[in-house]
């Protein structure tokens, strides 16, 4: 198969991570070649990151014929506009691409959505789904019969565990662990380091151990 021209959605902190777990499956077969990142932000245009450049706005996505794409955006700042940007990017579902990490391991009958990214370290179990245009950052474990909703945000270090079920554009913080079987709904948050042991109600933001509704944020979610 030839080499595919790459691009990112999005400039922030996490297409790190796609950009590392690319050059890992480039230094095994060359796979990818990055054509570069669209970002909105306009500080961010012509800026270098790992290399690759920021090319121009989502909207310019159309105009990159022939080029692949991976969804990059998932900071607890942007993750709510994953749905918008995506729609807003007029890219057909089959030109995204899975990139996976090639030092994270995916079961044979586990299923991950196009557009998702999985991160160094990461494990998806055995009859896990995972949608479409999901982040799942280095360390998270995803266990069996897991499901996990279109543009969710897994940070680093997480432990979900079996029959757990996530909704669409969630956002899991940074070492949370998530009892067997509990729901997250559509568009929640977990704080970082939270301990999930009863259903999170969709668009509700907990945290703590164990995790239970925050008092009203003071700050606009960071
Ligand atoms: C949950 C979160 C989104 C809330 O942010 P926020 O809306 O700005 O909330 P605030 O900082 O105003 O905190 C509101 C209250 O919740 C508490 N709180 C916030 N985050 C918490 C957490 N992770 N665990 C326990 N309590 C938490 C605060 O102490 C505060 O309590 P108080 O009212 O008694 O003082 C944020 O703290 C967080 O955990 N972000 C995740 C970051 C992350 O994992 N990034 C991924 C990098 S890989």
């Amino acid at each position: 198969m030839s080499v595919q021209p790459l691009v990112v959605l999005g400039a922030g902190g996490n297409s790190l991570g796609i950009l590392d777990a690319v050059e890992a499956l480039n230094a095994i077969r060359p796979t990818y070649r990055i054509e570069g990142i669209l970002d909105d932000t306009p500080e961010n245009q012509g800026r270098a990151i790992l290399g690759a450049r920021v090319i121009g706005k989502i909207e310019e996505a159309p105009r990159l014929e022939g080029c692949r794409f991976v969804n990059g955006i998932s900071s607890i700042a942007s993750f709510r506009k994953i749905p918008e940007v995506i729609r807003r990017s007029r890219i057909p579902l089959e030109r995204f691409e899975t990139i996976v990490h090639p030092r994270a391991t995916v079961a044979s009958s586990a299923r991950v959505g196009r557009g998702t990214a999985i991160l160094a370290g990461s494990v998806i179990c055995p009859e896990a789904v995972v949608g479409n245009h999901v982040i799942i950052l280095q360390n998270t474990t995803v266990n069996h019969h897991t499901r996990v909703g279109d543009f969710t945000t897994l940070s680093a270090g997480i432990t979900i565990l079996g029959y757990i079920e996530i909704g669409a554009n969630a956002f899991i913080g940074g070492g949370s662990s998530l009892a067997p079987m509990v729901k997250v709904g559509d568009g929640a948050v977990v704080g970082a380091g939270s301990v999930v042991i009863r259903d999170v109600p969709a668009g509700r933001v907990y945290a703590g151990n164990p995790a239970r509704e925050i008092a009203s944020s003071k700050h606009a979610l960071r």
